[in-house]
């Protein structure tokens, strides 16, 4: 393999190939690689054929996990660091690759479904106590994008358990649950959101005034209902987006969700979320706007492979055998389904306070210009 700015000297192109140096097989240790199919049931004189398309198959997803978490360890640092107009390309870059990678991810789950169950049960004996329960890259995933312990579900909130006197891997595993996550990261970016102080454009005073107007003349409207049931209807209708504005507007509310593990981000930085998505044509807003939306496609791909990976797991053991890793198997991973995985969950649920176009309360000219420059950093603690 020869690098392409290299120039080789040779007399002719009959000689290519012939240059000094790495050949592709070496470049990419194809040995190790290609060498580490060891098909168990071989060993034992009983090949299965989709024993080996069941290895391959783990081995690629875990080749894609080391390179979604060697993005993401990337997108964090350029994160945890000023971020320059020109850095959040190479986020939107970079996440853009890992949600690609998901979508193949997501859809690799079909190629293991041309195994049948029977010859998946020719082999599975041998499979014990292995399980995808025990990957460590998955698990590291997780963390660094900012699943919390907590929210696990209680079968896996010990999952460090599984490896065992593995100092290596369960240092990884601390150092993962300790470090800033994407969402701590990315909860820090929002809240310096151009715009949020209270002694400049205070956007959410703005926005508290506009939903204001915006219930009030929605009262004015059911109160002049001519049938009792349907203003009855919209009047209790208000009086629920009442409550649930009222949910963001009152920090100890918003305090409560957070604790219950029902939101994620602080209060300031949902603010920001709200802000960006409403102005987000502005141009210092469009790039962070599409931020937001992959962080959401990636969380969004990960429920998809957990939906796969579970509607597999009932095809090929159905809802009542135990995992090879000790868990109930269909009925542990369908719970994990839960929005308590998924880490930008505020993103998803921003869309429930939204409010029209026309109310949203206009930039001031100096806020326009504002918005030419990010707000200033906090440096960050490994706290959470
Ligand atoms: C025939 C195919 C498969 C079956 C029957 C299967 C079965 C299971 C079961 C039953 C569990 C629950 C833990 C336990 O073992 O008790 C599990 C977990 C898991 N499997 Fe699979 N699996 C299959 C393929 C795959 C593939 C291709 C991957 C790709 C890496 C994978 C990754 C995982 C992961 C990461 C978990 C942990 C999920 C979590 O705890 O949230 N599995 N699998």
């Amino acid at each position: 393999m020869s690098c392409p700015v290299r120039q080789p000297e040779r007399q002719n192109l009959e000689q290519l190939g012939d240059e000094d140096g790495m050949l592709y097989g070496e470049y990419l240790m194809l040995d190790k690689i290609l060498g580490a199919q060891r098909l168990l049931s071989e060993q034992n004189n009983e090949r299965v054929h989709d024993e080996h398309l069941f290895i391959v198959t783990h081995q690629a997803y875990e080749l894609w996990f080391k390179q979604i978490i060697y993005e993401l360890d990337s997108i964090r640092n350029i994160f945890s660091d000023v971020l320059e107009e020109s850095q959040t390309l190479e986020i939107l870059k970079r996440l853009n690759r890992v949600v690609l990678i998901l979508k193949v991810l997501v859809d690799q789950v079909m190629i293991l479904e041309t195994m049948t169950p029977l010859d998946f049960m020719d082999f599975r004996c041998y499979l014990r106590p292995a399980s995808g329960f025990q990957s460590l890259q998955f698990r590291l995933l997780e963390n660094k994008l900012g699943v919390k312990q907590e929210n696990r579900v209680k079968y896996n909130q010990n999952y460090s358990k599984v490896f065992g006197n593995d100092s290596i891997a369960i240092g990884e595993i601390e150092k993962s649950e300790k470090d800033p996550s994407l969402i701590d990261l990315v909860e820090r970016w929002l809240e310096r959101t151009p715009g949020l102080e209270l002694e400049g454009f205070n956007f959410w005073g703005k926005y508290q005034d506009a939903v204001e107007k915006l219930l009030d003349e929605q009262r004015k409207l059911a109160e002049v209902e001519t049938s009792e049931d349907l203003k009855r209807y919209k009047l209790n209708d208000l009086e629920k987006r009442k409550e649930v504005y009222e949910s963001i507007f009152k920090p100890d509310v918003h305090q409560a969700l957070v604790t219950r593990g029902e939101r994620r981000f602080s209060h300031k930085a949902l603010q920001g979320a709200i802000m960006i998505t409403f102005y987000r044509d502005e141009p210092r807003f469009s790039q962070p706007h599409q931020i937001l939306t992959l962080l959401m496609d990636i969380d969004s791909l990960i429920t998809k492979w957990r939906y796969n990976h579970v509607l597999m797991v009932q095809r090929m053991i159905g809802s009542s055998q135990l995992g090879t890793g000790g868990s109930s198997g269909y009925h542990y991973l369908r719970s994990t389904l839960s929005d308590r995985y998924k880490v930008f969950v505020d993103l998803f649920n921003l869309s429930t306070f939204l409010i029209p176009r026309s109310y949203i309360p206009p930039l001031s000219a100096s806020m326009k210009s504002h918005l030419y420059n990010w707000g200033t950093v906090n440096h960050l603690t490994n706290g959470k």
